[in-house]
């Protein structure tokens, strides 16, 4: 059975100014099985942070169903964590309250709370801030705890936007092959939006290729390579055969006035 399930999910907002409609995602349809990694991308502005917004239960589909392990997704659940494209710290609390804090929600006793938390700033490698705040971190640490924060409540379906956007290339890449090794760890459903094409083909089981606006399924180019993922592969035909497949895909969603340069 497939973990999630979008069925012809559309989504229209209302212009706030002058109340045009704007339609932001068509007819997706998507399944995703249990345990597998699959990464968006599409042009800027074709609704894939609208459409984890959905599958999170933040915002209503204006048409179809959006189904998780046999239930239909109306509202936010435990069982779901978004981590946003802008980091969502809680700037009064610390990196380790932060991390604490969903842990809490859930109702887990404080020390075990901590402990679990410490474990996951060691893995975004931020040990040594745990007593800091927001402020006194840079963009690229406040996603990382960000993504401590997702991880340590240890949700079936993670939903990632961009996490990985605020980092240094270098950074990006360590990050991208630990996030790899904790998903071989834990086997969760994740859907994983990137603007980098390299980071989507490392990262996915799949890479589906949303088109402009309205965003809509334009293609599922499934990721063939074996895991563990390594620096290595990066450069291996394969992997440059499947970027270019991608990049292809995408630069037919460009603007005519762009892709013709
Ligand atoms: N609250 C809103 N009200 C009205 N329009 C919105 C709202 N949120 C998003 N939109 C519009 O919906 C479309 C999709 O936005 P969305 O943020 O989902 O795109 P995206 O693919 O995540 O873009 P990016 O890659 O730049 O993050 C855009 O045209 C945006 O202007
Ligand atoms: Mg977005």
């Amino acid at each position: 059975m497939a973990s999630l399930e979008l069925r012809q999910v559309a989504v229209e907002y209302t212009m706030k100014r002058t109340r045009q409609p704007l339609l932001a995602l068509r007819n997706i349809s998507l399944s995703v099985a249990h345990g597998q990694f699959v990464a968006l991308v599409g042009p800027s502005g074709c609704g894939k942070s609208t459409l984890l917004n959905v599958v999170a239960g933040l915002q209503p589909a204006s048409h179809g169903e959006v189904w998780l392990d046999g239930t239909p997704v109306v509202k936010p659940g435990r069982n779901r964590a978004l981590v946003f494209q802008s980091p969502s710290l809680l700037p009064w609390r610390t990196v380790l309250r932060n991390v604490t804090y969903g842990l809490e929600l859930q109702g887990a006793p404080p020390r075990e709370a901590a402990q679990r938390a410490r474990r996951y700033i060691d893995l975004v490698a931020l040990n040594g801030f745990e007593e800091s705040y927001p402020h006194e971190l840079s963009g690229g640490m406040q996603q990382r705890a960000n993504l401590a924060r997702a991880l340590a409540t240890d949700p079936e379906l993670l939903l990632l936007d961009e996490p990985l956007a605020a980092l240094d290339p270098q950074m990006r890449e360590v990050m991208q092959a630990e996030l790899q090794h904790i998903w071989l760890q834990t086997a969760k459903t994740a859907l994983f939006v990137t603007h980098l094409i390299s980071e989507a083909v490392f990262l996915g089981d799949t890479v589906v290729v949303l088109s402009a606006r309205p965003g809509t399924v334009r293609a599922v180019v499934p990721i063939d390579l074996p895991r563990p993922r390594t620096g290595q592969l990066r450069r291996s035909p394969r992997f440059r055969q499947l970027e270019d497949t991608i990049a292809d895909l995408l630069q037919t969603e460009l603007p005519t006035r762009l892709s013709s340069i």
